[in-house]
């Protein structure tokens, strides 16, 4: 008798993928470099970060099947930061003030629409 193809080894990747915990994920650079090259917290990451949070809460758009607001690391894109990327649709946004963070909320957070004007360039990285 053989029943290895009826038993999935452990660590194997599910049949059927949950639904994400959360819609939408958008994570900020908040990476701080003391050696002198350029980095996303020289340029106000902290507060925009703080204002997507505090926009996010007050549209009741925080929690569980809505929108989460998480600091990141570098992400590697240091030469359009500062920047945040919203998944699951993997956008990238370059940021200037908190202008561009309502509108972010309010168009791609709260109505799934992307802000064209705020994306950030494809070849940039670090
Ligand atoms: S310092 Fe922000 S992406 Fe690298």
């Amino acid at each position: 008798m053989n029943d290895s193809t009826t038993t999935p080894l452990a660590g194997s990747t599910p049949a059927v993928i949950p639904a994400s915990y959360y819609q939408r994920h958008i994570f900020f650079c908040l990476n701080e470099r003391s050696n002198g090259e350029d980095c996303c917290a020289r340029h106000d990451a902290q507060a925009a970060f703080d204002r997507c949070k505090a926009q996010v809460k007050a549209a009741g758009l925080a929690g569980a099947g809505q929108v989460r607001v998480n600091k990141a690391g570098c992400l590697d894109r240091c030469a359009a930061g500062p920047v945040a990327v919203v998944y699951p649709e993997a956008v990238w946004y370059s940021y200037v003030d908190s202008s561009d963070i309502d509108e972010i909320v309010e168009s791609h957070l709260k109505n799934g629409q992307v802000v064209q004007r705020l994306l950030t360039p494809a070849h940039l990285g670090r």
